[in-house]
């Protein structure tokens, strides 16, 4: 993942090389806790606003390795009930402008394991410098499902993430997405034990589209929103051309867009969020940031936190480096 070399391997591998190296103690150490980085969020004090996005840490098995390399917050997942294979490969595409194009579905082994690996590094040292998260979906939207995994997660984690926005798997309701995320947020909240809980959106740059699902959130109990989740072939107009062509399995475009075209649509919705939703309700931007000056362009467009994943891919753990310079320096 920092290592050029790790680009001579297709990029699944090379995820699963670089989480090897994490749960090794292998993986790259640095300290970004210099005092301007502190920051206030979800009942915490968080040693830097810098997080790893949902997606890279889908078992939460090597959370000390990404606390070592300076990240501030995890959210680990996307969490199922039960495990999952995900989609055949290939299913991770890297695309030219420092994007990559993921389709893949959900891969886990389910909620068992994934609250033995919380519960074992809730003895960790790691853990109180840690704003951990943990993102939980149910491929068919099943509110008993959403419940379950509440649950089980909400005691060994900081907060929940709802994801209802990933485009790689089913999901019930479509026509209503607002009303269907209201839902399964209440099934979340109410066995959520108190716990902070978050609706991931995808990615628009419809103000009312915004504002409707924001709403739900807040009528359903939220206690933010995280914003925004990988971009789906039919919204591919957002990202204008990026000259590449969509990967396809059988003839059919699949996946979700990441990298850097993201980062204005992450703004505008960041701004939008943070114009409904007042001073104090934390909103984590996350979607292209692959630099200092989109981190602070990100927090200054109204995010509390910024979370990231492809930028790692990309530019390995110098831009966490990066990142907090940029912010002492825009805070300081
Ligand atoms: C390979 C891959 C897997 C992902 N899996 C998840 C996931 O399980 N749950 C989720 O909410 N987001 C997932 N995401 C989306 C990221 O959390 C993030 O929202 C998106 O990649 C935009 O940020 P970035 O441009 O910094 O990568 C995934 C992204 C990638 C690239």
């Amino acid at each position: 993942m920092a290592n050029p070399l790790i680009h001579l391997l297709k990029p699944e591998p090379a995820h699963q090389l670089a989480l090897w190296a994490l749960r090794h103690g292998l993986g790259p150490r640095q300290q970004l806790d210099d005092p301007a980085l502190r920051t206030r969020l979800l009942g915490r004090n968080l040693v830097n606003p810098i997080g790893l996005a949902a997606g890279a840490e889908k078992k939460a098995e090597a959370l000390p390795g990404w606390r070592a390399m300076g990240f501030g917050m995890v959210e680990a997942g996307t969490v199922t009930l039960k495990a999952r294979k995900g989609n055949p490969a290939p299913r991770l595409w890297r695309v030219p402008g420092q994007g990559v194009v993921n389709w893949m579905g959900l891969p886990g082994d389910g909620i068992g394991s994934f609250v033995t690996n919380l519960r074992a590094f809730h003895q960790h040292k790691a853990r109180d410098e840690l704003l951990l998260g943990a993102s939980l979906a149910s491929p068919d939207g099943d509110l008993g499902e959403f419940g379950e995994l509440a649950e089980r997660c909400a005691p060994w984690v900081d907060y929940l993430t709802l994801n209802a926005s990933c485009p790689n798997v089913f999901h019930a309701c479509e026509n209503d997405p607002a009303r269907t995320a209201k839902r399964q947020l209440e099934a979340v909240v109410r066995r959520a034990q108190e716990k902070p809980v978050l609706l991931k959106l995808g990615p628009s740059t419809d103000s009312a589209a915004i504002r409707l699902m924001v709403d739900a959130a807040m009528e359903a109990g939220a206690a933010g929103i995280v914003a925004t989740n990988t971009l789906p072939w039919d919204k591919r107009e957002l990202i204008g051309d990026n000259g590449f062509e969509w990967p396809r399995h059988e003839q059919q475009p699949v996946g979700g867009y990441s990298g850097a075209a993201l980062l204005d649509i992450t703004c505008f919705m960041a701004s939008e969020c943070r114009d409904q939703l007042g001073p104090d309700v934390p909103i984590i931007g996350v979607g292209g940031v692959q630099s200092g000056a989109d981190a602070v362009r990100l927090l200054d467009a109204g995010a509390n936190a910024i979370q990231l994943y492809t930028g790692l891919i990309y530019r390995g753990a110098s831009l966490l480096k990066e990142i907090a310079d940029a912010i002492v320096q825009h805070r300081g």
